[in-house]
């Protein structure tokens, strides 16, 4: 693989792939709404070619292949060896021929007007050159071929990511972000989607807003489901990447606060946050 995207290559690869991969089925329950919604928007039609841009271990995959029926074809592309390795396992227990390829989505890797369809969920947000790489991908679409994907709103918009380092902040001091930077909220703005695909040979580029409840925890009462809100968000996401860097007393307080936070935000059964996506559609031009 080459320099370009190198670090996410290595995290995606490293403790972060390590932890997706170990939270697997909890993330695809928190994020299966989102892809719902743009599965709904991307329409995959019995016998098409779908590719399905950075797809971890593979939910979206499998539903795109049942959508497409023998007579389509899928295939998945990621650059983290453990969430591939998870894919096919799952491919071969529900017998579905998803072809799953490791390499880095922004580089050309298909024939020229392979794919009917470009599908992601949460997975085009992490190019060092969104422009060159949505360029690329275009290339592999058919004439008038369809894009389609769910990339998250702003923070603002999504209160299971900001809350969780709201708590911690008066113990920690949050490092300021580059919010186009490659990461989860790299396609926050909407003028900025439009600008990178158009850029990138684009057309008919339509954004539609998505919400839906983001489940931090569950449980049968709210002291349970804080628990688990709180197992969550000390091993995955944000905030367990800033205390991981922390001296143990400072970590201490700040793990303090965040129990305190959900305790408090915990209602009947779960801790049920906003979560805000654009569905985002395209076409080949
Ligand atoms: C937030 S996860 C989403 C995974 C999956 N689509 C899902 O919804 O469960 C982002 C995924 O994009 C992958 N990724 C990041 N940069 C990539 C690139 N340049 N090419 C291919 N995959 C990439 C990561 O390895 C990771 O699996």
């Amino acid at each position: 693989m080459t320099a370009a995207n190198k670090q996410q290559i290595d995290d995606w690869n490293g403790a972060v792939g390590e932890r997706w991969l170990t939270y697997n089925d909890w993330l695809d329950r928190r994020t299966e709404a989102y892809g719902r919604a743009a599965l709904a928007a991307a329409a995959a039609q019995p016998g098409e070619t779908v590719l399905d841009i950075g797809c971890g271990a593979g939910a979206t995959a499998f539903e795109l292949a049942r959508a497409v029926g023998a007579g389509g074809s899928v295939v998945g592309v990621d650059v983290s060896e453990p969430l591939l390795g998870r894919a096919r396992e799952r491919a071969a227990a529900l017998g579905l021929a998803v072809e799953f390829r490791l390499a880095d989505a922004s580089r050309p890797l298909f024939e020229p007007a392979r794919f009917d369809l470009l599908f992601s969920r949460f997975g085009v947000m992490f190019f060092d050159d969104p422009v060159a790489a949505f360029a690329e991908l275009r290339k592999t679409l058919k004439p008038g071929g369809r894009l389609a994907f769910a990339c998250w709103q702003a923070p603002e918009r999504n209160d299971w990511y900001r809350w969780p380092l709201r708590a911690i902040a008066a113990e920690i001091d949050l490092p300021s972000v580059d919010p186009r930077a490659p990461g989860p909220f790299a396609l926050a703005e909407p003028e900025r989607i439009e600008q990178v695909l158009g850029a990138a040979g684009f057309g008919a580029i339509e954004l539609s807003a998505f919400q839906a409840p983001f489940y931090l925890g569950e449980g049968e009462d709210p002291d349970a489901a804080a628990a688990d809100a709180y197992d969550q968000v000390l091993r995955v996401g944000p905030v367990a990447r800033l205390l991981a860097a922390q001296d143990e007393a400072v970590r201490a307080r700040a793990e303090a606060r965040l129990r305190g936070a959900l305790r408090e935000l915990a209602r009947e059964r779960g801790i049920a946050m906003m979560g805000a996506t654009w569905t985002v559609t395209a076409r080949a031009v």
